[in-house]
């Protein structure tokens, strides 16, 4: 072995108890379900308890991680969690689930890049395990999404949802691997969008923490363009093509942006992991909530060549792609 990679040891998610059907919500905004499915692809998704923050969502994920690393929280030296639903502006997320869990005094934060917060974060502890700062990293993606959508704005409420997915990201050296672990990642932002997609409200501004407002027909025209030209730098970094990645894990915002990216990319639908339909746009929570899935039905496998590719609001945007 050459040098340190950070390997995915194992996923972990959590999906909360309540499901929302498209009828349910046409009893609430006007739309249907031939609307919804037609224009995002969504058909359910899940809506968190009132008591239920982030955190909680968060640390259910985090457990089931470190079960299936069979690891105990001792063995962990970090916790950064991608949100931008924290239970409170301070302290992170990320401080609470590494004291509920028992992790050991070293680093916790949150990194907020909306929907590309999952990538944004992976990339973060990708850095500190190949820096030999960190050996075994807690990456999670989590997100109330409804304590900030505006139930009475049909063009939101229907797409964005709850959830929470982890990862247990270790260095090479304390594993049997090879050519296993992050190969790259690559991540952007452009401020010139700030306005097409935010909150209308935040701690140094209105006192409160606002509600998603989404230029939805500029967001869509942005994100195929550039999800797409990340992942071709993703793979001409690695000198690959996408006949070379065995699954694309997208975030899940729209099954067309999804399957516009995968067209462009001649990628066939069958490799691409798809949970928009049940799960709704989670946000930071969905690649890894995707991960997860397709990892414990099998279809990840040891070996495998995964890539993963977000945009979000920012406009933020990157791609990591790894071999499982
Ligand atoms: O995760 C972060 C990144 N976010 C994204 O990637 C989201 C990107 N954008 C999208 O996914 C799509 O733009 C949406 C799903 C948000 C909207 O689809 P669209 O095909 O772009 O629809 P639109 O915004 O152009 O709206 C079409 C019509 C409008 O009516 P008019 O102006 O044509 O009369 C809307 O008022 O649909 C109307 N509409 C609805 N109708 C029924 C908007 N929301 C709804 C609704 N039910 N929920």
């Amino acid at each position: 072995m050459t040098h340190t990679r950070a390997i995915i040891r194992s996923t972990g998610a959590y999906l909360p108890e309540k499901i929302m059907t498209n009828d349910d919500l046409a009893k609430i905004v006007d739309t249907s379900d031939e609307w919804i499915s037609q224009r995002s692809g969504i058909k359910s998704r899940h809506i968190a308890a009132d008591d239920q923050p982030t955190s909680d969502l968060a640390l259910r994920a985090a457990k089931q991680a470190l079960e299936n690393a069979g690891l105990t929280a001792a063995d962990i030296d970090g916790v950064i969690v991608a949100t931008t639903t924290p239970d409170s502006t301070f302290p992170s997320v990320a401080v609470r689930v590494q004291s509920a869990l028992g992790v050991p005094p070293g680093i916790a934060f949150d990194v907020q890049a909306v929907c590309s917060g999952f990538i944004y974060a992976l990339s973060v502890a990708n850095n500190f395990i190949t820096a030999h700062q960190a050996k075994r990293i807690l990456v999670i993606g989590a997100e109330k999404m409804s304590s900030i959508v505006d139930w009475e704005d049909r063009t939101t409420c229907v797409l964005f949802a709850d959830g929470a997915g982890a990862v247990m990201l270790e260095s090479s050296s304390d594993a049997d691997a090879d050519d296993q672990g992050i190969m790259s990642a690559h991540l952007h932002a452009n401020g010139d969008h700030a306005d097409i997609l935010y909150t209308n409200g935040g701690p140094s501004t209105t006192g409160e923490s606002g509600h998603i407002v989404m230029h939805g027909r500029e967001v869509f025209k942005h994100a195929v363009t550039l999800m797409s030209d990340v992942v071709e730098e993703a793979l001409s970094h690695n000198g690959l093509s996408a006949s070379d990645v065995d699954f694309l894990v997208p975030h899940q915002a729209n099954l067309r942006i999804i399957e516009g990216t995968a067209k462009k990319l001649k990628m066939s639908l069958d490799q691409v992991v798809i949970t928009v339909d049940r799960h709704g746009n989670t946000s930071a929570a969905s690649i890894p909530l995707a991960l997860h899935e397709a990892v414990s039905d099998g279809r990840i496998q040891r070996g495998h060549t995964v890539l993963m590719e977000a945009l979000g609001a920012g406009l933020t945007w990157g791609a990591v792609i790894a071999k499982f």
